[in-house]
């Protein structure tokens, strides 16, 4: 099994305070349903992103694959690790990253820890717990 990076408390509190305060500046006027994504990277920076949405719908763009675009931007595309990724939605209600994301996370943080809001509240689990058997080659 990869070592899953540990993150303090202090950390994990302001990932999630940081993709929340992201998720406010969603452009969601279709689904209504804003989310917020904050990438902590192995260099110590955070990005963060939001849901942009589009008339045709399938141009929408998640919140998670925005916040590593931003830290692509940062840091460089060959450079750039994802530590750790917070995701939130500003009702608190479940959601975790959709299959497209889950794939992307794992490009760039196969060893990294995703944060969510679940059915029981926040889960901390690793990307490969969360796309076991992902696609590479
Ligand atoms: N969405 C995200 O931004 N991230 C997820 O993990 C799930 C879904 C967005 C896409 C769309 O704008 C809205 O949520 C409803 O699907």
């Amino acid at each position: 099994m990869p070592r899953v990076s540990q993150l303090t408390p202090q950390e994990q509190a302001k990932l999630l305070a940081m993709a929340r305060q992201a998720g406010s500046k969603a452009y969601a006027p279709y689904s209504q349903y804003r989310v917020g994504a904050a990438v902590l990277t192995e260099a110590g920076n955070i990005f963060v992103g939001c849901n942009v949405e589009n008339v045709s719908y399938g141009l929408t763009i998640c919140a998670e694959r925005n916040a590593i675009a931003a830290a692509i931007v940062g840091e460089g595309g060959d450079k750039m690790k994802i530590k750790a990724i917070a995701v939130v939605n500003e009702l608190d209600t479940p959601c975790s990253p959709c299959g497209a994301c889950r794939q992307v996370i794992r490009e760039f943080g196969s060893q990294s820890v995703v944060i969510f809001q679940g059915e029981k509240g926040i889960q901390t689990i690793s990307a490969t717990q969360l796309l076991p058997e992902g696609f590479a080659f």
